[in-house]
């Protein structure tokens, strides 16, 4: 069938959402799987190319037209000021369209923002059918197990689409029947805006509904169509969160389907979440509990999971990303996360590196091959490649008003439980010493060391602390002739060790 872009889309995004019962969100601009729900319907609208692309707002319309400007700045909106109904939304829309010196001519396509399962190929079957049957209306409908609330399609005796009865506004006979509006609809743009003059408000809840403009066509002897949908769940609305839930279980299984058509390996489906944006390769595993938000991109024969929350981060072929937390970072091929890291914005781990077990990464480059195995925060730094990062150091870079950087040189061995007091730079092959806090550059090559020098009081424990299973223990070992001294009465021993 051949496709015609639609002269427009109009998502009806302006209602309260009471249901919802939220103070801080309007109903549209809850997220299920990396997207708002109004997000999601822009999505699916942007995918038939419309020219013109309406978004009508209401509700906390500051809010919604923000985040609208921000995911797709293409869309224009339009106020509809008092929710007087769905075919007094439309009619709004056209009215300021047509005050802005856009006349719509062809298919006015119309949906809803609180239809997130809605796909763009659904959308595009609507629009061949309603052009291929040369119809002035063409509905989106469903059968559906539990068809309370929703609009019933009313047929003839010919099965030919009759009209569109609300659920409050039905008689017995017809709440009994399953085919439901699913408030998708595709239009002639005139004629709809002709019909709409035409809407009245005498129904239950004294509102301009939409679904009377089939009625009304219908009468002027236009022809009225419908589409059924293959998947009733395509065009579930979402009006309270319990819901929003289950849309957002449809579509993360709808995501988590093809991941696995496409060669990944999902452990554990019910535990495992991932958003539309989300990218990946072929042989790539992904263990339960995990998350896969935003654009993550999961690279092949790379392994993800248990337990990890991944945020717009690239994991390289063949890396193992386990029981992590990351956000905005690149973690190289063949490189190794975790147990218990949490990479923050700007982290860039290079192949076959190493961020380890209770490891903070922050603004920082860690480069091919290299380690940062335990218990460290890495924070503003630039490390080269094949060096080895000690146990326990902290890459100081807040003197409490600026942040500065770090640099450290390839294939250098850092000592355990340094501190890198930035501005500073260790040299290519350098070491530094265990204990070391590093304020001042260390050269190539060179060793780098801050320490007091050590010093033993022989004896001590023997002398303060007699009586105890350590002085027992001394004792016992310095009759089997192990070094050190006898007890003796240095004076320097009732010092500040004495004190501690
Ligand atoms: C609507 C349909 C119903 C259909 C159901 C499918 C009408 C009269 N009824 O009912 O046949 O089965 O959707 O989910 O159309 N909106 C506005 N301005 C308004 C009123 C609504 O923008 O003045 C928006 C809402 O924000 C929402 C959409 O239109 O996104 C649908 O409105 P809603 O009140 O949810 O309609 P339903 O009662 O669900
Ligand atoms: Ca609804």
């Amino acid at each position: 069938m051949s496709f015609n872009p639609p002269a427009a889309v109009v998502v009806l995004a302006a209602g309260g959402g009471t249901r919802m019962k939220s103070a801080v969100l309007p109903k549209v601009l809850h997220p299920i799987c990396g997207r708002t729900l109004v997000g999601h319907a822009v999505a699916a609208a942007r995918e038939l190319s419309p020219e013109h692309l309406v978004v009508v707002i209401g509700h906390m319309r500051d809010k919604v037209a923000a985040h609208l400007a921000e995911v797709d700045p293409g869309t224009r909106t339009v106020v509809q000021e008092q929710q007087n109904g769905t075919g007094h939304a439309v009619r709004v829309a056209l009215e300021a369209l047509a005050a802005r010196g856009v006349a719509l001519d062809g298919t006015v396509v119309v949906s809803t923002g609180d239809t997130p399962l809605l796909t763009g190929a659904t959308l595009r079957r609507l629009v061949e059918a309603h052009t291929a049957d040369g119809n002035a209306v063409t509905v989106l409908t469903a059968e559906v197990p539990d068809a309370t609330g929703y609009g019933r399609i009313l047929r003839g005796p010919s099965h030919e689409v009759q009209a569109i009865v609300e659920h409050k506004d039905a008689t017995e006979a017809q709440l009994a029947i399953a085919e439901i509006n699913s408030a998708v609809y595709a239009f002639d743009g005139k004629l709809l805006a002709q019909a709409l003059g035409e809407v009245r408000t005498d129904n239950s809840q004294g509102e301009e509904y939409l679904t009377d403009v089939l009625g009304i066509l219908r009468e002027a002897g236009h022809r009225v169509g419908a589409l059924v949908a293959s998947d009733f769940r395509d065009i579930l609305g979402i009006n309270d969160r319990v819901q929003l839930a289950e849309a957002r279980r449809i579509m993360n299984n709808r995501l988590l389907d093809a991941a696995m058509r496409a060669g990944v390996t999902v452990v554990d489906p019910a535990t495992t979440w991932m958003d539309v944006q989300v990218t990946y390769e072929q042989d790539a595993v992904v263990r339960p509990n995990t998350q896969l938000q935003g654009r993550t991109f999961v690279g092949e024969g790379a392994e993800v999971g248990p337990n990890c929350t991944l945020k717009d981060t690239r994991v390289g072929e063949g890396a193992h990303v386990s029981n992590a937390t990351a956000d905005s970072a690149v973690i190289g091929a063949g490189a190794s996360v975790g147990p218990y890291a949490y990479l923050r914005p700007g982290t860039v781990l290079g192949a076959k590196g190493k961020i380890g077990t209770y490891v903070e990464t922050k603004n920082s480059t860690i480069g091919d091959g290299s380690k940062v195995p335990h218990l460290s925060y890495v924070g503003d730094a630039t490390i080269g490649e094949g060096t080895n990062i000690g146990a326990a150091s902290v890459f100081v870079n807040y003197d409490g008003v600026n942040k500065h950087r770090t640099t450290i040189g390839s294939h250098c061995r850092t000592g355990s439980d340094n501190m890198f007091v930035a501005p500073v730079t260790v040299g290519d092959g350098a070491y530094t010493a265990a204990g070391s806090v590093i304020y001042k550059d260390v050269p190539a090559g060179a060793l780098g060391v801050t320490r007091p020098q050590q010093r033993n009081v022989d004896g001590w424990v023997e002398r303060k602390r007699p009586g105890t299973e350590a002085a027992r223990a001394a004792q016992a070992a310095r009759s089997a002739g192990a070094p050190g001294g006898v007890p003796s009465d240095d004076p320097e021993a009732t010092g500040t060790a004495a004190d501690a």
